[in-house]
């Protein structure tokens, strides 16, 4: 396997991460950018923005989110729950990722036809940039997974971190150094999900 393959193939949930990258911050942030600059959207809507937290407030994040499950969680998953914030804090930095609702909303107005369609099109060009984003941090060495804690968190995460109202919260990646590579997961049997026809 060689090239993009390769990169895909080097891509994984990273869990057990710690707080030292190889890239400064500075590089990190351009690596992200040009992910941003170059992810495909629907009719070019470019609808996806990100929060990049670091340091305090990629701790006080996950604080927020310990404490909104510890809330609502039975109490014999308590541990479990703060085993596994614990886990993502450790790392270096948490992305954010949302979409702006405005925008999906001006194209629900001009091109009623396709109405139904451009919120979840808009998730999928989301989910692309997740990808991207994901895999250029696995070919910088860094490791990160992709976490949904929506809609629990989503009303105090909009308002400890002043996000602008139209931003809606579809998903955070917590990141950083690889501390040990995840156990390898199965994989179905590819025969049958293919048709080819010519
Ligand atoms: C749309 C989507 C949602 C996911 N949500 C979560 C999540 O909330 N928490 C989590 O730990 N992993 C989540 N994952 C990661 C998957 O569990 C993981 O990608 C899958 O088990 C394959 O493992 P790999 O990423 O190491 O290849 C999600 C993946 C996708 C594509």
């Amino acid at each position: 396997m060689t090239g993009i393959l390769e990169l895909f193939a080097k891509r994984h949930s990273f869990y057990d991460i710690n707080d030292k990258i190889s890239l400064k911050n500075s590089e990190l942030e351009a690596l992200i950018k040009k992910c941003m600059e170059l992810y495909p959207s629907s009719f070019n809507t470019q609808s996806a923005r990100l929060m990049l937290l670091y340091n305090q407030k990629h701790h006080y994040f996950w604080s927020l989110v310990e404490d909104k499950l510890l809330k609502t969680a039975p109490k014999d998953k308590t541990e479990d729950i703060k085993k596994r914030i614990a886990s993502f804090a450790k790392g270096y930095g948490t992305i954010l990722f949302f979409d702006d609702s405005n925008i999906v909303k001006e194209l629900e107005k001009k091109m009623p036809l396709y109405a139904d369609n451009f919120k979840n099109w808009s998730h999928q060009g989301n989910a692309i940039l997740q990808f991207m984003i994901w895999s250029a941090l696995s070919d910088k060495n860094i490791g990160a997974s992709m976490q949904h804690y929506n809609p629990l968190v989503d009303d105090c995460v909009m308002t400890a971190f002043n996000v602008p109202k139209n931003w809606e919260f579809v998903a955070q990646m917590p990141f950083g150094g690889i501390e040990s590579q995840p156990q390898p997961h199965s994989f179905n049997d590819i025969d049958g999900k293919i048709l080819i026809e010519q």
